[in-house]
């Protein structure tokens, strides 16, 4: 009872808030995740009291002990109800889960390759030909300047742009293809509700569009090593005139 009524409180007293969404896909995972609790919330408390109520109806006040073979009907009622709540959920959450990775990103869509390793996010932009290059994963070497092994003799890859952080432009649809070199991480933005498994041998694909400017933290929350208390990167959001001055001056630099 006390821890429950402690849980409650945490929650009903917004004591740690979620930061505040900052894409429209996030808006809908919050919906969705206030109305599971209050649905499964309802269900907790219906099933104490239900609990609470057998155990003062049938406590021990001298009465003979009579076996009950259980009850059809009622197994029907509950199963059904539980496969509905279960179901529905799953139905109405669909949108704030699939939304980002089972359509397709719109056409215009920036696409960034993101490469995790233990234990630091690489970003990769195409560049001006807007192609990734080659990678050759016996080229990778992070002390040679090469952390993704990108092909030298690739042109499409002589202009990729490779940095250690996230920046894109507001309100314009972002791909995210997700890769991993080594053990299975994790890409997370808490403001984009966005939380996706970097995989071995996988190239992820999952989109956003951010729609307030600010620096956001990018965390790995897949336990992928000892260093993964501090896999860590962040994301900028800027303006469309930012963005487009940070790609000028880092296609100059690379
Ligand atoms: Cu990468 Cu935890």
């Amino acid at each position: 009872m006390i821890f429950v009524a402690a849980t409650v409180f945490v929650f009903a007293a917004h004591l740690y808030p979620a930061p505040p969404p900052i894409s429209h896909d996030a808006v809908l995972v919050d919906r969705q995740y206030s109305l599971t609790l209050y649905v499964t919330g309802a269900a907790f408390v219906l099933a104490q009291l239900g609990l609470a109520w057998a155990v003062l109806r049938y406590r021990d006040h001298g009465q003979k002990a009579r076996f009950v073979r259980g009850n059809v009907a009622l197994e029907i009622v509950w199963t059904s109800v539980t496969l509905l709540a279960f179901v529905g959920l799953g139905i109405l959450g669909r949108d704030a889960w699939a939304g980002a990775r089972f359509t397709p990103a719109a056409p215009d869509a920036i696409q960034i390759e993101v490469t995790t390793n233990q234990f630091v996010y690489t970003f990769r932009y195409p560049g001006p030909d807007g192609k990734f290059g080659r990678l050759d994963p016996s080229l990778v070497s992070a002390p040679a300047g090469n952390p993704l092994g990108i092909d030298p003799n690739d042109p499409a890859g002589r202009d990729d742009i490779v940095l250690a952080s996230l920046t894109v432009p507001v309100n314009h649809p972002i791909e995210l293809l997700v890769r991993s070199q080594d053990v299975i991480h994790n890409f997370f933005v808490r403001e984009l509700r966005l939380q996706q498994d970097a995989v071995p041998g996988m190239l992820i694909p999952v989109h956003f569009a951010a729609d307030r400017i600010g620096t956001y933290d990018i965390v790995c929350t897949q336990l992928c090593g000892l260093g993964h208390y501090k896999m860590h990167s962040l994301l900028n959001v800027v303006s469309q005139s930012d963005y487009d001055a940070f790609l000028k001056r880092q296609a100059l630099v690379q």
